[in-house]
């Protein structure tokens, strides 16, 4: 879908449907007047008989006979003006947007919603909205996709606003729906399709768009720099892990600070010989959604120009049962040299990223960031609504709450008790790499902090949010597909590194 900016007068638009917005109390953004106006009141009629409000959700469509270019006008409801924010504009046009593609657009203008903001902010929330609102995956289906999507979408902002600057916050918005859509897309794909060698080749994709320095580690590599724990979960599959490097702005490492961004990229969890029952199995194609993130993330990062050196990790395997499979009992030595007594070969997503964060301690970095489906007790916890978020500092701690109200992606902090750690300890090595099933996602962020060595770290603990269960109290979202990958995670991450502060 092509995006362009338009300034002044949406009526005389060139497009089959206007999308305009009004907020609660029938207030009538500047567009929407002007539609009213050139319909002969039309809107004020809908008014009156009481069948539009504006309420958040509240949407009606009014067809135009020949008295503007357009053939339908798309009326959305932004809800409260005092609670108006990026997120509201989002939402609206998605759900503009995804009445206008159901009704088969092909040419579609908007108003952008609101009035006195930010414009930039605004542009910027209708362009990745739109985007995200219209992602269709096809999957291996045979026969062409039924989705139609509109093939142009014109964004209308006023007669005294710069077109130009407009189309700069379109670039952005489209560098964040693009880093979203990756996601979603590697989530969505089928595990003997995304596997760890598939997602580094994406990953080498994105690179390449947008610049960014890419290595991936295969095996060999592994070994010589003694990732005895991600190996140890790869050893069961005949399909062999990889360890992703991105890098943004690697040439500028000296001069700017450093954020270290990993991503657990577990390609399919059986459990291992601690075996997922069928049903817990039946999702596990969705355990990449940290590392995928991740790599979205790293996409709108790099298209953003974001002013940070930013380093993405992804250690990806595959956590399978066979001959050569690791088994409970084992003992694995994580490259920092901590050795782990497996207790649950289904904890595995703890131990990619036991190698993943002693692999970021060679950038000093300021912050390290993990995110990961991680586990079964922090869905409980929390269902759909928010992940769990742990931090050693609390600075890192609020930017990232922050960025998740923002994005609408939210995080929820929860405590890093030391004593978590008691269950954990093991009579054959450092540690367990599993204490049970009580304050389980507390147990394993206490595990990760094994292979944290620097001044600033915080996990993410988004199982459930990637998008595969279908979980009870999920957020409904316009711009969220209700079925399959949510893409989680791309937004938020791409927020929190955009509004970095030391
Ligand atoms: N990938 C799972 C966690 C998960 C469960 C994500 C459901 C999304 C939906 C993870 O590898 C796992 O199996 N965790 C175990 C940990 C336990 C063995 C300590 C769990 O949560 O049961
Ligand atoms: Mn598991
Ligand atoms: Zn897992």
């Amino acid at each position: 879908m092509d995006i362009q900016v338009s300034a002044g007068d949406i009526t005389i638009a060139q497009a089959d449907t206007i999308i305009v917005y009004a907020f609660q109390g029938s207030e009538l953004t500047s567009a929407a007047q002007a539609v009213n106006k050139a319909l002969n009141g039309a809107v004020d009629d809908l008014i009156a008989a009481e069948d539009f409000s504006g309420k958040s959700g509240d949407q009606v469509l009014l067809y135009t006979r020949g008295a503007i270019t357009a053939k339908r006008v798309i009326l959305v409801g932004l809800g409260e003006a005092d609670k108006f924010t990026a997120d509201v504009a989002r939402r609206a046009t998605a759900q503009g947007m995804k009445k206008a593609s159901d009704l088969k657009a092909k040419t579609v203008a908007t108003a952008v919603p609101g009035t006195e903001q930010d414009i930039a902010a605004a542009v910027e929330a209708v362009a990745e909205a739109a985007l995200l609102a219209v992602y269709h995956y096809h999957g291996q289906k045979s026969g062409d996709s039924p989705a139609s999507l509109p093939e142009s979408l014109l964004i209308y902002i006023a007669a005294d606003e710069d077109v130009d600057a407009a189309k700069q916050d379109v670039q952005a918005g489209e560098a964040i729906a693009a880093g979203v859509q990756i996601t979603r897309d590697l989530v969505n794909l089928p595990p003997n399709v995304c596997t760890p060698a598939y997602m580094a080749q994406v990953a080498g994709e994105v690179a390449k768009e947008v610049g960014l320095k890419i290595e991936v580690l295969e095996k060999k590599q592994m070994e010589a720099l003694g990732m005895g724990a991600l190996l140890g979960v790869a050893q069961g599959s005949e399909t062999p892990p990889r360890f992703i490097v991105l890098e943004h702005n690697a040439d500028k490492a000296n001069e700017l600070d450093t954020v270290v961004l990993v991503g657990k990229g577990v390609t399919f969890d059986t459990g291992g010989y601690s075996l997922k029952t069928r049903d817990g199995m039946s999702k596990m194609k969705g355990d990449m959604g940290g590392g995928g993130a991740v790599i979205g993330a790293m996409r709108a990062i790099g298209a953003l120009k974001v002013p940070l050196h930013v380093v993405g990790l992804i250690p990806a395997a595959d956590n399978m049962v066979s001959g050569k499979a690791y088994r409970p009992q084992d003992v694995v030595k994580a490259s920092n040299g901590v050795t782990i007594e497996i207790i649950s070969t289904d904890a595995e997503g703890r131990l990619l990223l036991a190698d993943a964060l002693a692999f970021a301690s060679r950038y000093e970095p300021q912050a390290v960031v993990d995110i990961a489906t991680l586990t079964g007790a922090c869905m409980v916890a929390l269902g759909g609504v928010a992940a769990g978020l742990f931090s050693t500092d609390d600075q890192l701690r609020d930017q990232l709450v922050g960025a998740g109200l923002r994005t609408s992606e939210q995080l929820w902090p929860l405590p890093l008790y030391e004593e978590y750690g008691k269950t954990l300890e093991s009579q054959t090595a450092d540690t367990k790499n599993s204490g049970g099933r009580m304050g389980g996602a507390g147990v394993a962020a206490i595990f990760l902090k094994n292979f944290v060595d620097y001044p600033a770290w915080a996990h993410i603990d988004m199982a459930g949010l990637a998008g595969i269960d279908s979980l009870s109290g999920k957020q409904e979202n316009p711009y969220v597909p209700a079925k399959g990958a949510t893409g989680y995670g791309v937004r938020l991450l791409t927020d929190f590194v955009r509004r970095w502060q030391a």
